[in-house]
């Protein structure tokens, strides 16, 4: 199938002042937004700061804001989108910005530290069921 063209409107900036750039990205099937951003440092803008790990939507990492709403951009197919329009992905609101998509996410980490792990109770027996393991496995394939 041959490429068709995207609009992304991406925030460039820090947390003192920013603008949204416009790039054109070649789209072909099964892309993701991930893609359009990683195509976009390969081609256009190598600064361009993004943070991703998994590109499994597990980790989270990826979360951005894509046309005003939070999102894994590792999970947001570009068909989604209609053609013509342009895509606007932004940092999460959520979080203070470091860089361009890049936020400062070390609240999640303080928060980490104050929830115990789990322990199971002295003496008490734990056992998976199988439709437990069943749907662990389902999302690390
Ligand atoms: Fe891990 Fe998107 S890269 S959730």
């Amino acid at each position: 199938m041959s490429a068709t063209q995207a609009t992304l409107r991406v925030y460039r900036g820090d947390k003192n002042k920013g603008e949204e750039v416009e790039y054109k990205v070649p789209v072909e099937t099964g892309m993701v937004v991930l893609d359009a951003i990683h195509w976009i440092q390969a081609h256009q803008a190598p600064d361009l700061a993004v943070r991703w790990n998994c590109k499994a939507a597990k980790c989270g990492s990826c979360s951005a804001e894509v046309n005003g709403k939070p999102a894994l951009m590792c999970k947001s197919r570009m068909e989604r989108f209609a053609p013509g329009e342009p895509i606007h992905v932004r940092p999460l609101k959520t979080f203070p910005i470091i860089r361009d998509l890049v936020t400062d996410v070390s609240w999640n980490f303080e928060v980490k530290k104050r929830i115990p792990p789990f322990q199971p109770r002295e003496g008490a027996e734990w056992k998976w069921q199988q439709h437990d393991v069943d749907r662990a496995q389902e999302f690390r394939k």
